[in-house]
C-alpha cells in the first residue's frame, strides 16, 4: 500500500530547482504569486491586421497577401469607437483578474506611442504615428485595468518581420544571416530592446508576454539582458515562457496539456479559431466548452489566458462579449473554487477536473457533463464533513461505501446530486474535509 500526502508547499520554487533555471530564481514563487491565483486572465489580438480582418502579420509571412497591401491597412486603423472603460468593464465582469495586450506583433507595428524607428525609416512605425487613430491605445486601457484591479499584461514580439535590419521576412524569404552581418543584427537589436524598455518605463506592466523567440537564440536575442533589464526596472514584473529559457512560466498553446507541465503554466486560447479579429471566422467555441476547459487547466494548477479579437473601430464582436458575460456569470458563482485554488487531486481520484483550497482541507469536485446522479471520489483518506452545491444553498448527502474495517484502504465516496443542484454550464461542489487532503493511491489490496 501507497500513500501519498500532498506537498501543496512544493511550489514552482522546487520545481525550476529540478529544471536548472538559467536565471537567480530567487523570489520567482512569491512574485507569481498573484499570477498562479488568478487563474483566468483575458488575452487581446489587436491591430492593423483587423482593418480587412486577415490573419495577424502571418498573411504577409505566409505569401496571403503582398506585404506593401498589408501595411496599407494601417490607413484604415480608426479606433474610432474604442471605449477602453468598456474593455475593462467587460473583462472584470468576465471575472479575468488580469489581461494581455499587443503592444507589436510580429508585423512591427506599434500600438503605443514608441520614440522609436526600425531600420532605414525616420518616423516610428506606429498607430500613432501613421494610422487615423493617431494616439497611443495602450495607455488608457491599462489605466481602466488598474482602476478595476486587474493585472497588465504587455504582450511583444520579438519578431518583427518590417523590420530591415530583421533577418526573418517571408516564410520562404529572409532578408540575411546574422553571422554574415552582425551590425545589422545590432542594429535591429537596439531598436527591439530598446522599445522592449520604452514599455517598462511608459507602462511598467506586470507582466511581459513575449512572443516569437523560436527564430532566435537566447544568446542572439540576448535574453538574460532583456530579463535584467525589465527586473531592474520592476522586480516583481512576471516574463512568459517564450524567451528561450529566461522566462517565469510555460504557455502550451491550444492544445490542453495531458500531462501538467512542471512549474507555473497558461494555456493560451482563441475563443473562435483566430487570435485576431477576421470576419468569416464566427463560430465560438461555446460557453459550456470553454468552462469545461478552463476547469481543466485550473484543476492542474494551470492558468487560462482567453482572447479576444476586437475590430479596428475598437468595437469587440457580440459574440466574444456574450462568451466573457456567460463566463462571468459562472466564475461569479463559484469564486471559491477557482481563485487563490491550487491543482486537485491526481489523475485516478475523480472522474473530472477537481482544486483544492491552499491548505487542502477544502476539495472543490467539477461535474463534467451535468450532475450524474452522484459523484464518486476513491482513495480519499480524509472523512467528509460536509457536501454542498456551489453556487446554490443546496446542502448534499454522502455515503461511504466498501470501506473494509480492518483495512486502511478508505472505502469510496459517493456524493448524491439531485437534478436541481445542476448548474447550466458546470456544476461544482464543495466538500469540507477534517484536515489536509490524504490519498491512497495503491493497487487495492488487503492491507
Ligand atoms: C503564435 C502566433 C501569434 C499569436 C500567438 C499567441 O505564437 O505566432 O500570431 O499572437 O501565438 O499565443
Amino acid at each position: 500500500m501507497r500513500y501519498i500526502w500532498l506537498f501543496l508547499s512544493l511550489g514552482p520554487c522546487a520545481l525550476f530547482a529540478q529544471h536548472k533555471p538559467l536565471f537567480d530564481t530567487t523570489g520567482t514563487a512569491a512574485k507569481l504569486q498573484w499570477f498562479t491565483d488568478a487563474k483566468l486572465g483575458i488575452f487581446i489580438h489587436w491591430g492593423i491586421y483587423s482593418v480587412k480582418g486577415v490573419g495577424e502579420s502571418w498573411s504577409f509571412h505566409n505569401g496571403a497577401m503582398p506585404h506593401a497591401d498589408y501595411m496599407q491597412q494601417i490607413k484604415g486603423f480608426t479606433a474610432k469607437h474604442y471605449d477602453p472603460a468598456a474593455w475593462a468593464e467587460l473583462i472584470r465582469k468576465s471575472g479575468a483578474k488580469y489581461a494581455v495586450i499587443t503592444t507589436k506583433h510580429h508585423d512591427g507595428v506599434a500600438l503605443y506611442d514608441t520614440q522609436l524607428a526600425p531600420g532605414g525609416r525616420k518616423k516610428p512605425l506606429s498607430v500613432v504615428a501613421a494610422s487615423p487613430c493617431g494616439r497611443d491605445v495602450i495607455s488608457p486601457f491599462f489605466t481602466e485595468l488598474r482602476k478595476r484591479d486587474i493585472k497588465c499584461g504587455a504582450y511583444f514580439s520579438l519578431i518583427d518581420w518590417s523590420d530591415p535590419d530583421y533577418p526573418g521576412f517571408l516564410r520562404d524569404s529572409s532578408r540575411y544571416k546574422i553571422a554574415d552581418d552582425p551590425a545589422r543584427w545590432q542594429r535591429f537589436s537596439q531598436y527591439n530592446q530598446g522599445q522592449i524598455a520604452e514599455l517598462s518605463t511608459l507602462f511598467n506592466p506586470d507582466l511581459f508576454w513575449f512572443d516569437g523567440d523560436w527564430e532566435h537564440s537566447a544568446g542572439e536575442w540576448e535574453a538574460a539582458k532583456i530579463r535584467a533589464v525589465i527586473l531592474a526596472k520592476n522586480p516583481k514584473a512576471i516574463i512568459n515562457g517564450r524567451l528561450q529559457g529566461y522566462g517565469d512560466y510555460a504557455t502550451p498553446e491550444q492544445n490542453i496539456p495531458i500531462e501538467t507541465p512542471p512549474g507555473p503554466w497558461e494555456l493560451c486560447l482563441t475563443s473562435n479559431d483566430n487570435w485576431g479579429w477576421q470576419p468569416q471566422d464566427t463560430v465560438y467555441k461555446s460557453t459550456h466548452d470553454l468552462i469545461h476547459i478552463f476547469a481543466d487547466v485550473i484543476g492542474h494548477g494551470g492558468n487560462l489566458l482567453l482572447d479576444i479579437g476586437p475590430k479596428e473601430d475598437g468595437t469587440i464582436p457580440p459574440g466574444q462579449v456574450k462568451l466573457l458575460e456567460e463566463i462571468g456569470q459562472w466564475t461569479g458563482a463559484h469564486a471559491e473554487a477557482i481563485y487563490g485554488t491550487v491543482a486537485g487531486l491526481p489523475n485516478g481520484h475523480f472522474y473530472g477536473p477537481t482544486t483544492l483550497s491552499k491548505d487542502s482541507t477544502t476539495l472543490f469536485l467539477f461535474l463534467p457533463g451535468g450532475t450524474g446522479g452522484s459523484a464518486l471520489i476513491k482513495g480519499l483518506d480524509n472523512k467528509v464533513l460536509s457536501a454542498e452545491v456551489m453556487g446554490k444553498p443546496i446542502a448534499l448527502t454522502h455515503r461511504v461505501v466498501g470501506k473494509i474495517s480492518w483495512s486502511k484502504v478508505p472505502g469510496l465516496v459517493f456524493v448524491d446530486v439531485p437534478e436541481e443542484a445542476k448548474d447550466p454550464w458546470m456544476t461544482v461542489l464543495k466538500l469540507k474535509l477534517d484536515g489536509p487532503v490524504k490519498l491512497y493511491r495503491g493497487q487495492g489490496g488487503f492491507n
